[in-house]
């Protein structure tokens, strides 16, 4: 268990910078995701720290100690892909013993030690099988047995998860958590999925184009996203454009959206409003205070536990708007005239062109 520090991480191929700048300090213990579209970096900051990629610029510490330019198998590390890659012709036993042998561990501290880790996945009595004969999840917790065996400082994931199903993946996501609670290893996870990396870290980063655009906890994330790029990455929030006046936002059309953020801002700024499908609440009436906007709905349609409506705002908006099944608001007609509320507080305004 230990400490993991990235300091001003940077990776170029030719002219061209993957990696630009990272700084990241992982604490002892904790679960951090690399959360970004394909293409923004993660991998390539992953195997940077197992030693597999030489950074371009920057320093890698592990427990205070630089590990940059030590080769992967001083490092101390343990790593798990996305596609499990076990060894087809070692039966599971020699899998998970792999690492613990270059280590030169043998005999029955060996045997004790890949009976403990089999067991950590739930995996006792399957030390015979080949991976032949293994489902794609129990391949995965061999995989994982095999990296974890070795007690390493750090765990370090690269879309372990992403070729299960998804009943298996919500299983292996929950087995994980567990995992690494138990075993309190300091752990870096990348996906490009963002349920999942909400769910299951402790601190999220959030990276763009070589670039950490946040990195914070997930209820930060979900509900204080620092850039444009993070509020709209993250669950799929309206975004609406206006202009910030007497401290709410003008959106045109005689539309104006209270914001708790517009009181701190000038008259005049351009802003990007975020608000995401279940902040809004939809009524057939006007609300009494005159703060609700009148709206069209356009679409309606029903998901099982949700509804979702397109409802049409002004000339220049659409907003989607979800609502549970079961409750208010929930068979309204296409067609409709329908007024929308929605808590000054629940919207997210970002002054425009930040980071988008
Ligand atoms: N050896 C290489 N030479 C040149 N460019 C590379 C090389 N390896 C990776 N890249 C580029 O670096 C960028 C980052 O790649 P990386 O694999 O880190 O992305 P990622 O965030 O893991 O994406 P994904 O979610 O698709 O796995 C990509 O644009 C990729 O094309
Ligand atoms: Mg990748």
């Amino acid at each position: 268990m230990s400490n993991v520090s990235l300091r001003h991480l940077a990776k170029r191929y030719g002219k061209v910078a993957v990696v630009k700048d990272v700084s990241l300090e992982i604490a002892e213990g904790e679960f951090v995701s690399l959360l970004g579209p394909s293409g923004c970096g993660k991998t390539t900051i992953l195997r940077m720290v197992a030693g597999l990629i030489e950074p371009s610029d920057g320093a890698i510490t592990v427990g205070g100690r630089d590990i940059t330019r030590l080769p992967p198998n001083k490092r101390n590390v343990g790593l798990v892909f996305q596609s499990y890659a076990l060894f087809p012709h070692m039966t599971v036993f020699e899998n998970v013993a792999f690492g613990l042998r270059r280590k030169g561990e043998s005999g029955a501290a060996l045997d004790e030690r890949v009976r403990e880790a089999l067991a950590l996945v739930r995996l006792e009595g399957y030390g015979d099988r080949y991976p032949r004969q293994l489902s794609g999840g129990q391949q995965q917790r061999v995989a994982m047995a095999r990296a974890i065996a070795p007690r390493p400082s750090v765990l370090l994931f690269d879309e372990p998860l992403s070729n299960l199903d998804a009943k298996l993946r919500d299983e292996m996501q929950i087995e994980l958590k567990r995992l690494q609670r138990d075993l309190n290893i300091t752990t870096l996870f990348v996906t490009h999925d963002q349920a999942e990396a909400l769910s299951l870290s402790d601190r999220v980063c959030v990276m763009n184009d070589g670039v950490i655009q946040q990195f914070d906890t997930p209820e930060e994330i979900y509900h204080r996203p620092a850039t444009a790029f993070v509020a709209s990455f993250i669950g799929k929030p309206n975004r609406l454009a206006g202009t910030v006046k007497d401290g709410a936002v003008d959106l045109g059309d005689g539309l104006v959206l209270q914001s708790s953020g517009a009181a701190s801002l000038d008259d005049g700024t351009p802003v990007d409003v975020f608000i995401r499908q279940e902040a809004v609440t939809l009524s057939a009436s006007p609300d009494g205070k005159g703060t609700g906007l009148p709206g069209t709905i356009v679409l309606r349609s029903f998901s099982g536990a949700q509804v979702q409506y397109v409802v049409r705002l002004g000339n220049r908006f659409e907003v989607v708007v979800e609502v549970a099944s079961s409750g208010e608001g929930a068979n309204l007609e296409q067609g409709r005239e329908v007024f929308l509320t929605i808590r000054p507080q629940d919207t997210i305004i970002l002054r425009s062109g930040t980071g988008a």
